[in-house]
């Protein structure tokens, strides 16, 4: 997350809802992502939570009202609408959610939110009944046709008791719509991009699996770049440390041919297909239905192949549909690498080490090199997965195939 929100400047406002206390994480975890988090409390929040806080947490000075005794030209509501490169309104009430669809500018925050270009992203939480009410329903339609964007709000127990949608939705959700509101290049506007991702556990009974270490994290960052470059989202996930993330279409499946169903299921709707899970290359032959006894005999698995997913999308592959795998390889990255490019008709392989300290599963780097038909790339230096994600697509941008083709209707 830190190569979306570091350095960046986001006015964190703060407003009057039972969940403002939530917000003093969320202040923490933009600093410590590298962010510059202004918070703005507005005259409920403060009755809520303290300015100190936030001061504490952010190093800024907290702004807590349009007129101050001692006007600081830094904290000014045009220098800082100037300044800002995004808005998070979190917790956001039914109340600053009116008066921003309305255009209304009686406090610092509100009057600020019309000054500013930057994107706004509003967290919301209320009562279920507010949230679903119709005059907080047609303000969010009219927030969002201006392009504001929302995240949440969660279901569950509220505050007041109800059960129903209306919860400030987690931290990390808000982090990771703030990246992709972060982004204003949307070059993969209109299009759709099927992801798998994770690993599969195989089973060997009720209880036991054979699996793999893949946490998910490369296609959790390769389904945020692509959501900050705009696309539609579906992620095919098998079990992962790091779930896909917020605003991605999350269809789960723990096995290769779950994950190969899914994938047959939706690549004709899809533009890029992007192979990131680590697909099991054999399943167990009906596994026993009842749970196995522990014995002293030595137990014999028998594992039967299971379908290559990647070569099933290759040799279904349309006109204007664009494929990349992944290799994960020990050794012999690059020959490996071009061999599944070839073998399996894709258009892009990213070969990765594993194995290694600094990269493959579970690591948040890799050591990775792009091969396309006409193209080795040199080994790209160590990176994070982010940066890996976002040199991915800009590789997925010059193929001949192009993805600048028109959006199907
Ligand atoms: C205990 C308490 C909890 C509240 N929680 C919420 C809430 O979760 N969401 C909301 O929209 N309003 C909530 N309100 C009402 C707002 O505080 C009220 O509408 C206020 O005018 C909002 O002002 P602001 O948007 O400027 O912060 C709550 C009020 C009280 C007294």
């Amino acid at each position: 997350m830190r190569a979306f929100l570091g350095d960046k400047v986001i006015v964190l406002g703060v407003t009057g809802s039972i969940a403002a206390y939530k917000a003093c994480e969320i202040a923490s975890r933009l600093v410590e992502h590298g962010a510059q988090a202004i918070p703005v409390l507005s005259a409920s929040a403060q009755q809520f939570v303290g300015a100190a806080s936030f001061e504490g947490i952010t190093g800024q000075r907290a702004i807590t009202s349009m007129f101050e005794p001692a006007q600081n030209p830094d904290i000014e509501h045009i220098a800082v609408a100037r300044r800002a490169d995004a808005f998070l309104i979190a917790p956001a009430t039914a109340n600053i959610l009116a008066k921003a669809a309305q255009g209304m500018a009686d406090d610092w925050l509100s009057t600020t939110l019309l000054a500013t270009r930057a994107p706004v992203v509003f967290a919301p939480a209320m009562n279920m009944n507010m949230y679903s009410h119709p005059a907080v329903q047609a303000n969010i339609a009219t927030l969002q046709s201006r392009g504001c964007a929302f995240v949440g709000p969660g279901s569950g127990q509220l505050a007041c008791g109800d059960m129903g949608p209306g919860r400030l939705i987690e931290t990390q959700a808000i982090l990771e719509a703030l990246a992709v509101a972060l982004h204003h290049d949307k070059p993969l506007a209109g299009k759709r991009v099927l992801l798998t991702s994770g690993a599969n556990h195989e089973p060997i009974d009720p209880v036991r699996y054979i699996g793999n270490r893949s946490s998910g994290k490369m296609g959790h960052a390769i389904a945020l770049e692509a959501m900050r470059r705009g696309a539609t989202v579906t992620v095919v996930s098998g079990p992962a440390e790091v779930p896909p993330p917020y605003g991605a279409r999350v269809v789960p499946a723990h096995t290769a041919s779950a994950m190969l169903e899914a994938v047959q299921a939706h690549w004709g709707e899809s533009d890029i297909f992007i192979g990131a899970a680590a697909v099991a290359d054999y399943h167990v032959e009906n596994p026993p239905a009842a749970k196995q006894k522990r014995s002293t005999a030595t137990v014999h698995l028998e594992l039967t192949p299971n379908t290559d997913i990647a070569a099933w999308v290759g040799l279904n592959k349309r006109g204007h549909q664009i494929a990349v795998g992944f290799a994960a390889e020990t050794h012999n990255h690059l020959e490996f690498a071009q061999e599944k490019l070839r073998k399996k008709q894709l258009d892009l392989v990213v070969a990765n080490a594993v194995g290694v300290a600094d990269s493959g599963f579970g690591k948040a780097t890799t050591r990775a090199w792009l091969i396309t038909d006409d193209h080795v790339s040199a080994a790209l230096p160590l990176m994070s997965k982010e940066a890996l994600a976002a040199l991915l697509f800009d590789a997925i941008a010059g193929l001949p195939a192009g993805v600048s083709a028109a959006p199907r209707a």
